[in-house]
């Protein structure tokens, strides 16, 4: 199969979050499998690799494009994603993407994405790519299934057999602007086709019309699939989803277990496997002490690696760690920026409890990775979590995740139970501090007994939630369009 990818991240090149996880690992495994792949991305001016060894692409250099009544020129560039032959493609439009971060506020917030999706659709075109399926990510790319249908309508010859797909990673960012903006995306002419009441309330939201004209519509766990269409979790686009539910699917991520191994990890410290843990040991000593901590082989870590937002529920642990850190010999280590309140309260932490808890404001992939092997429990009290990376990786590296059920989270913990010895982590109810402090207190009950513990590290690294499994899943789910 051909198949085209348009997303704002891409890991190593651009990412914030499992996003750039994600679209990084797909196109990875589809060549794996055979397929013929074209991944599309932003030249970001803060590109965090890849720029050096980055080639123009022949036929696509300055290319002038039409969206309403301004004309952007763009240029594609392309290299592998490390470590293999798989191509990603550069869109380089300096005007849009030449700034100081992935995301902005800037009021072209919206243009910058359109333009990737029609600069994406336009690549094609010039490199004489008839994708199969084109594959859109996130509200950044959902205009893709529209503008197919409107502005390259006339190129059958090259996109008539070309099915699309809306992959909903986080349901919470819509890309909804101003309907002043119908204009500038291009779409005057095309009004009929947008949504009429949001038009009437003044707006215009990327991702509802992903999900209107989308062939197929997909989230990244069958659980947050479910929870989507309910108001709760829908944040309005429920309607909407329930009105497409025969198209739409839940399709739990994977791990990309190249990069996310303790027996490889060139991150950390010592590498370790479920046969030998002692590296496992050694990490943890080198993570503590990298951060000023006492080590204690008795003394459990408690790691946290994440966007500080509101989604991830770690303000509950304002009601909960001050109280444990003070009673217990515990480690709290937690890696992460966003959120004013959540970066001074992990700080404050910090402060208060210098040989028990330590905070790193910022985004530090090999901390990241260190964490995960360091530390002995991973927390993520996640108001909603639609998949969550990093329970996984955790379950991978021998630390037993606490989690809210939600979402994910609920696909892939299973609650641990000390009478049979099953189970892979701790799961709580309610997202709440009541609930959080029940988990950890689960947790450290079983962390005392050391053969029921040693039983869910294995049962966790035994765990198969890796791209070769999942992979399956996007290809049954691209030979149904084409069924
Ligand atoms: P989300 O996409 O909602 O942020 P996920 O669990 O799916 O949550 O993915 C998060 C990814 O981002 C993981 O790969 C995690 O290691 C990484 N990550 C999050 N915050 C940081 C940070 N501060 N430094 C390094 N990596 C981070
Ligand atoms: C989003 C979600 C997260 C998911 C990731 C990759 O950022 O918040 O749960 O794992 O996308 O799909």
């Amino acid at each position: 199969m051909r198949i085209a990818q348009v997303s704002a991240e891409l890991a190593p090149f651009a990412k914030t979050g499992g996003l750039g996880d994600v679209c990084a690992a797909l196109p990875r495994y589809l060549v794996a499998a055979g397929h013929d792949v074209r991944p599309f991305l932003p030249l970001y001016g803060n590109l965090r690799a890849g720029r050096d060894r980055m080639v123009p692409v022949g036929y696509a250099q300055d290319v002038p494009v039409r969206l309403g009544p301004r004309t952007f020129t763009f240029s594609l560039f392309t290299t592998e994603l490390p470590g293999t032959s798989v191509p990603v493609y550069f869109v380089r439009c300096p005007a849009l993407y030449d700034r100081a971060a992935t995301y902005t506020a800037d009021p072209d917030e919206h243009l910058r994405f359109a333009f990737l999706t029609v600069a994406a659709i336009e690549s094609c075109q010039r490199m004489g790519f008839s994708p199969d399926v084109f594959h859109a990510h996130d509200w950044h790319a959902a205009l893709l299934p529209l503008y197919l249908n409107t502005l390259y309508a006339w190129d059958r010859a090259r996109f008539g057999g070309t099915r699309t797909v809306l992959t909903i990673h986080n349901v919470g960012y819509q890309g909804t602007v101003s309907a002043r903006a119908v204009d500038d995306l291009g779409l005057a002419p095309h009004r009929s086709l947008l949504h009429r009441d949001e038009l009437a309330r003044g707006r215009l939201s990327f991702l509802l019309h992903g999900i209107l004209y989308a062939n197929a519509l997909t989230t990244v766990s069958r659980t947050h699939a479910l929870e989507m269409l309910s108001p709760e979790h829908g944040m309005g686009m429920d309607p909407y989803l329930r009105a497409r539910a025969k198209d739409f699917v839940g399709i739990v991520n994977g791990i990309d277990t190249a990069i996310w191994s303790p027996a490889t990890d060139p991150h950390l410290a010592a590498r370790y496997d479920a046969d030998d843990l002692a590296g496992k040991a050694a990490c943890k000593r080198a993570l503590l002490e990298g951060l000023g901590l006492p080590y204690a082989a008795s003394a459990p870590v408690i790691g946290v690696v994440s966007r500080l937002t509101g989604q991830k529920g770690l303000d509950l642990l304002e009601g909960v760690l001050p109280d444990l850190l003070a009673a217990a010999d515990v480690r709290f280590v937690a890696l992460g920026s966003g959120d004013a309140r959540l970066e001074a309260f992990f700080a404050d932490l910090a402060r208060r409890f210098p040989s028990k808890a330590g905070f790193t404001r910022g985004y530090d992939e090999p901390l990241a990775h260190r964490i995960e092997a360091g530390a002995d429990l991973f927390l993520m009290p996640s108001r909603y979590e639609p998949c969550g990376l990093n329970q996984m990786y955790s379950l991978r590296y021998g630390t037993p995740p606490v989690v809210r059920r939600t979402g994910g989270l609920a696909d892939t913990v299973v609650p641990f139970d000390r009478r049979t010895g099953e189970g892979t982590g701790f799961v709580f109810e309610h997202a709440t501090a009541a609930g959080v402090a029940w988990g950890l207190k689960e947790a450290l009950t079983t962390w005392l007994d050391r053969p029921a513990w040693a039983r869910l590290v294995r049962n966790g690294m035994a765990q198969d939630w890796s791209w070769e499994t999942q992979i399956r899943h996007y290809l049954a789910l691209y030979a149904r369009l084409h069924g």
